[in-house]
């Protein structure tokens, strides 16, 4: 258990600068996620909390204490990563142990230790395995165990679930959050992956080149995204981007939308088809889900535009709709993207 604080964080690989200053603060048993494009610098800023790399300037406090100058081994942190790095050739079991033995803890404690985080991970009956004999959820789980036996104060996870298939990913994803609870931990998780960071952040950082564009609560970034950048990126299907001039200006509807106003912004699953609406549609491919429909479409001259309706629809390929603008679920942004 612990709490993180960045302050000015800037890191460089030579002359090129990959984080810009990034402040940011963890609090205890806070679970955190780091989300952005591939890129964007989230490994980089994972490796210089767990002390793998060294900011260029700034300050990394663990429970309000300076650590730059603290090894990795020294600062309590435990990493996981997406490739598990186990050993192949030691049991699962050895695999778990092997950190605590050389830290010199006796055989005993490692016994109960590495029995308490296999229990918990449900990996007893798997303990004599060796890694290869194992399925990738299994292999992720040892990996989490081998994170867990050390009792760190900070979990740093990077991308640990990218190399499972869709259904284990969203399995492992309800299980770290899990782990998260019993343990009581703060957990730092890295993911390009925006509904892995909805579905398990306390709070979400939204990093884009090195930079913060962003951080609070699932929730918030959805409701109230402070540019498009966030708007685009929080949220599936992607928001619609509507240019100001597409709305006609003696519709009731361009009467509610803020003076400055560039961008509309509007969620698929917020369009709405109505009679009297101020958009046109024309729609292209029509996606029958069975509980929803997605229709793909343009609006104007060629702006993509999708909306998702509930149900089955009658809507084809071919068809045009017009759509209304709710005030409510409307998102609008000045010419430089920024929410107004
Ligand atoms: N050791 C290094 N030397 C030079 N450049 C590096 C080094 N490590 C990372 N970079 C660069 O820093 C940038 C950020 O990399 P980083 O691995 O942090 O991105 P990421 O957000 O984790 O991306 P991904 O989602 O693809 O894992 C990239 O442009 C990368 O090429
Ligand atoms: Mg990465």
């Amino acid at each position: 258990m612990a709490t993180l604080e960045l302050a000015s964080i800037v890191k460089s690989f030579d002359k090129t600068t990959i984080l810009h200053g990034i402040d940011l603060s963890v609090k205890d048993g806070e679970f955190v996620v780091f989300v952005g494009p591939s890129g964007c610098g989230k490994s980089t800023l994972l490796r210089v909390i767990a002390g793998l790399e060294s900011p260029t300037s700034g300050e990394i406090r663990i429970d309000g204490q300076n650590v730059n100058a603290v090894s990795a081994a020294h600062r309590g942190c435990a990493m996981v990563f997406q490739s598990y790095a186990l050993y192949p050739h030691m049991s699962v079991y050895d695999n778990m142990a092997f950190g605590l033995e050389n830290l010199g803890i006796e055989t005993a404690q490692i016994e109960s230790k590495v029995g308490a985080a296999a229990t918990l991970l449900r990996l007893n009956e798997l303990l004599q395995r060796k890694p290869t004999q194992l399925s990738g959820g299994q292999r992720q789980r040892v990996a989490i165990g081998r994170a867990i036996v050390r009792e760190p104060k900070l979990f740093l996870f990077d991308e640990p679930l990218s190399n499972l298939d869709a259904e284990l990913r969203v399995s492992m994803r309800a299980e770290i959050r899990d782990l998260h609870a019993r343990l009581k931990a703060t957990m730092v998780y890295v993911t390009h992956d925006q509904v892995e960071a909805m579905t398990m952040a306390d709070k979400i950082v939204v990093l884009r080149a090195g930079k913060v564009e962003q951080v609070g609560a699932p929730l918030d970034l959805y409701n109230r995204p402070v540019n498009t950048f966030v708007a685009g990126f929080i949220g599936s299907p992607r928001m619609n981007f509507l240019p100001i001039a597409l709305l006609p200006p003696q519709h009731p509807d361009a009467a509610l939308i803020p003076p400055g106003t560039h961008t509309i912004g509007l969620r698929p699953e917020h369009a709405q088809i109505a009679a009297d609406g101020p958009i046109t549609m024309k729609v292209g491919q029509v996606e029958q889900l069975g509980s929803t429909s997605l229709l793909h479409g343009t609006v104007g001259q060629d702006t993509p535009f999708e909306m998702v309706c509930n149900g089955q629809t009658g809507i084809t390929g071919g068809d045009t709709v017009k759509l209304g603008l709710p005030r409510q679920d409307m998102h609008c942004f000045d010419k430089d993207g920024q929410r107004i």
